[in-house]
This record gives structure tokens, sequence and C-alpha cells, in this order.
């Protein structure tokens, strides 16, 4: 049976963002972070409300949830899921919200890609996980019930588990989008990843952090 246990590897915008939006779907929610006195102020906001979410280690977060997401900097993913603990990922869905991007030096470039790409590292820093990628080439304002002023497109996902992915898109339907559009097996965590330096660029230009891409035909 599905339980509705989510834990969040991360203390960032994405982390609280979903960890927020999770739990307002009634999901038990546990976010980690090596600092977890960081959080208090922000969990103190909604103790004892039905939006209640507990905050703990890597591990602990890792551990808690029968689906997890990542959501730490992308340069600094292996350290996180060392600290994690990668046993405690087996055999369960990990959404990968990740990108691998380099911001010195002005406007966000991807540390490396074309022929690789984070999302494949960390499916294999994780193999007994089925690792989606998923939630990287929104921003944080709109993972969870998402407004457009145009139709919302469906989140990009891809993955080489074909179980793993309906199940994500489950979820991501639960969360208010119309579904996911399926990029393909986990290389394509390539071109996922390389949509968001142009999506930084898009928005720069159209001075605007609300928006997404999706597939019209
Ligand atoms: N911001 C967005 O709108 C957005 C949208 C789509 C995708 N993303 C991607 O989602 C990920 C999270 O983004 P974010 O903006 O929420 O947060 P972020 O600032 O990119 O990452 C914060 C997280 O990274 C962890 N971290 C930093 N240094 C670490 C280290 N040396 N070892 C282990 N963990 C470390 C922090 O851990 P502690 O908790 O211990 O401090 C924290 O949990 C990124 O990969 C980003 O590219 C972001």
């Amino acid at each position: 049976m599905e339980t509705r246990r989510i834990g969040i590897i991360g203390s960032g915008d994405v982390a609280k963002a979903l960890g927020r939006g999770f739990a307002r779907h009634g999901w038990d929610v546990k976010v980690g972070t090596r600092s977890p006195d960081k959080l208090r102020a922000w969990t103190d906001e909604t103790a004892g409300t039905d939006d209640a979410v507990d905050v703990g280690s890597f591990a602990e977060a890792a551990t808690h949830g029968d689906v997890v997401v990542l959501a730490v900097r992308g340069d600094v993913a292996k350290e996180a899921l060392d600290l994690a603990g990668v046993t405690n990922f087996a055999g369960k869905l990990v959404l990968d919200a990740t990108n691998p991007l380099d911001f010195t030096g002005g406007e966000p470039r991807l540390l490396f890609g074309g022929t690789d790409s984070l999302g494949e590292r960390v499916q294999a820093m994780l193999p007994d996980a089925s690792v989606v990628k998923c939630f990287n080439t929104v921003s944080h304002h709109q993972m969870v019930d998402p407004e457009f002023e145009a139709e919302t497109p469906p989140m990009f996902v891809c993955g080489d588990d074909a179980d793993a992915k309906a199940r994500a898109e489950e979820i991501l339907t639960e969360l208010g989008w119309p579904g996911a559009e399926d990029a393909g097996g986990i290389e394509s965590a390539r071109y996922l990843e390389a949509l968001v330096p142009l999506w930084v660029r898009v928005g720069e230009n159209r001075d605007t952090w609300s928006h997404a891409f999706g597939v019209v035909q």
C-alpha cells in the first residue's frame, strides 16, 4: 500500500515550498538539513496545524520518506547523499529537483552537461532507488498548486523506471499539475537540466519568474 510519508533533503526555497505544499496536501513531511535550528522559525509558523512540517537530519528525512525529494545545491549533491546514507533510499522513488549550476560570473551556466547530467549521477549514486527528474524546470513558487496566466503545462520528468514515473505523475496531479511530460530515460536529464539556464535568460528578458516551458502541437 502506498503511504504518504515524504522526506525532503534540503532546507532552501525548494524544500520549503515542497515541504509546505506536500503538508497542505495531507502528506506527512520531514525536511532534512545539517542545521535543524535554522528552520525553527519556519516550522513554528505552522506548528500544531495540518500544514505542520517536521525537521530532522538528511538521514532522518531520507529514512522517513517512502518518497524522497532531493533539493540541495547541485554541486554538493554527492555530499548530501553521503550524509543522508545511500542505503536509506533503497527501493524508493526519488524525485530529483536539483540542477548542476555554476553561479560564478553572472548568469548561471551548467557545471557539466551534454554528455552527462546530475540526474544520471544521482541515479548512479542511488542504484537501488528509482530516480525521476522532476520539479527542476520550474520556480519553487510554482511547484505546488501552480498558477499560470496560460494553461498549466505538464511537468517535465525523466527516469528509467516506468512505474516510478507513473507514481511521480500521480503525485504531480495531486499537487495541481495536469500530469507529467515524459522526456524519456534518466539520460534526458541532460536536456531538462539544460533548460534551466535558458529559463533564467528568458525570465530576465521578459522580466518574469513565474514562467514555465511546455510542449504545444
Ligand atoms: N530555487 C528554485 O526556484 C529552484 C527551482 C528548480 C530547481 N532548483 C534546484 O533545487 C535545488 C535546491 O535549490 P534551493 O534554491 O532550494 O536551495 P540551494 O540554496 O540551492 O540549496 C540549499 C541546500 O543545499 C545544502 N547544502 C549546501 N552546501 C552543502 C554541503 N556542503 N553539503 C551538503 N549539503 C549542502 C543545504 O544544506 P543545509 O540544509 O544543511 O544548509 C541546503 O539544504 C538546487 O539544485 C536548484 O538548482 C531550484
